[in-house]
């Protein structure tokens, strides 16, 4: 049978006091909407509707690339009212999971369990439910003497006695298309808040002879929401836990796993080992026996078998060769190839330049539209200037060259394979292979020269 997801993402979230809508919050650099989707999307539906509302068409707008279908619910009468929105694009015999825009840890595997269960049935409705010490707030499972659903009641309209059940409503269910069309077209908003509640749809189902099933996640962290900054940050560390967790289980070494945050993919080989504070984004990959120091961004980034990243290290979009070091406090830019055993020292940053085997750019240097060769030693300070203020231009140096400190390469200009640059040259032709070049006043002594004195005050 079809199975649609649902998700809801109309509300507000005032609490956020902010001008982004709550849903685009980010959490490890995704938004909270971008988790469930991703997460709705594993399930390999045949059709993810996202309600939209508050903010207009700036959630669609940003999350343009996403593959679902987007309805807008212009004014925020109940998440009954809100899934009632999304079901004519609903397949007409599809299986209906109802998840929320703002509840973004959801596990994969709590979700298939629900879908694994309706399965079994032929007028499936189950409930993902919890046991909580503190309900406070959510709507609660109303059971009978045998154990089975009655209800739910929102905490607004719930007797004394009701509220004190502790089984709750995360409000995730999963329903027959056809059976919910029915019980949505019969909500009223006779209650406390004047809403159409999607939870009152269970006692109609009931009323059906649909026996109601329930599920549980596994981690409590899976059914909460995000109201305001302090959910959001506790989100965000629950995420990295998470993703700590991960590492270690794959064998990585963490200095401090409440010091690192992964912002995307994080790919790592064996014995890799990672200090504290280290940041990563977008799609990174971490060979067998790499190492990072503390304090490094890593991003979009590819580092081979055995390479160290030295500590405060910026590096982004570069492919960076075996048994390399780099920094501490090296910047890569994007567009780098670092070939292997290359050093890249302290106060370093390279930009769109390739570095072939063994070369060393260990002290303070600007190197970029480079290709430079094997085994070159660049010295302290040396600056490829490549741009005239209008146009970049390409420095190429040759295998075995030289470069003395405080050496500027004028780009466009090629230093040929052995050539040595004499330090302290501006060098703005080409040097021959093999030769000494440099750029320099000769140095002069003048006998019998003086300091100027301090005139007396007249
Ligand atoms: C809902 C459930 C409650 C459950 C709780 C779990 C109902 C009536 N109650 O209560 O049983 O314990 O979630 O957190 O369903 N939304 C829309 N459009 C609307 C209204 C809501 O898109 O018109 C979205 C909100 O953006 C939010 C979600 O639905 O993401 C839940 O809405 P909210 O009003 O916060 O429901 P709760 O009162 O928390
Ligand atoms: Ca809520």
């Amino acid at each position: 049978m079809e199975l649609d997801v649902i998700i809801l993402a109309a509300g507000k979230g005032t609490r956020m006091r902010s001008s982004l809508p709550k849903v685009l919050h980010p959490v490890a650099g995704r938004s909270l909407l971008g988790h469930v989707i991703a997460t709705a999307s594993t399930l390999k539906p045949a059709k993810i509707v996202v309600v939209y509302g508050h903010g207009g068409d700036v959630v669609p707008r940003t999350l343009a690339d996403a593959p679902v279908t987007w309805v807008e619910q212009a004014q925020q009468l109940g998440t009954g009212h809100a899934v009632a929105q999304a079901m004519p694009m609903v397949g007409t015999n599809a299986r209906t999971l109802v998840l929320y825009g703002d509840v973004p840890l959801t596990k994969s595997s709590t979700l298939e369990r629900l879908v694994r269960i309706a399965a079994e049935k032929p007028d499936s409705f189950v409930l993902l439910t919890a046991h909580l010490a503190k309900p406070t707030g959510y709507g609660r499972i109303v059971r009978d003497g045998a154990h089975r659903v009655l209800r739910i009641v929102e905490e607004k309209d719930a007797t004394e006695a009701e509220r004190a059940i502790t089984e709750i409503n995360t409000g995730i269910l999963l329903a027959d298309a056809a059976r919910l069309r029915g019980w949505l077209a019969r909500l009223e908003n006779k209650n406390a808040q004047g809403e159409y509640y999607l939870t009152d749809v269970t006692a109609m189902a009931v009323a059906d002879g649909v026996r109601i099933e329930t599920s549980h996640p596994t981690d409590l962290g899976e059914i909460l929401g995000v109201n305001d900054k302090l959910q959001l940050a506790d989100i965000e560390r629950r995420y990295q836990a998470g993703q700590a967790e991960n590492l270690m289980r794959q064998g990585v070494t963490l200095r401090d796993p409440a010091r690192l945050d992964v912002r995307g993919e994080l790919s790592v080989g064996r014995d890799v080992v990672i200090d504290v504070n280290v940041v990563f984004e977008g799609v990174v990959s971490l060979a067998d026996g790499v190492q990072v120091g503390a304090n490094c961004v890593i991003k979009d980034a590819h580092i081979a078998d055995r390479t160290v990243v030295k500590s405060h290290c910026v590096i982004e979009g570069a492919r960076i060769g075996a048994d390399s070091v780099i920094g501490p406090f090296a910047r890569i830019r994007p567009e780098t190839v670092l070939a292997e055993e290359v050093h890249i020292g302290n106060f370093v940053e390279v930009k769109k330049t390739t570095v072939d085997v063994g070369t060393k750019i260990n002290h303070l240097s600007y190197v970029g539209d480079s290709v430079i060769g094997k085994r070159v030693n660049i010295g302290a300070g040396t600056i490829t200037c490549n741009y005239d203020g209008a146009n970049k231009y390409v420095t190429v140096i040759g295998d075995d060259a030289f470069i003395g400190s405080d050496t500027q390469l004028v780009a466009p200009v090629e230093v040929g394979a052995g050539a040595t640059i004499g330090a302290g040259s501006t060098i703005t032709r080409n040097a021959p292979a093999d030769q000494l070049t440099l750029s320099r006043v000769p140095q002069v002594s003048k006998p019998g020269w003086k300091r100027p004195t301090k005139k007396p005050k007249g």
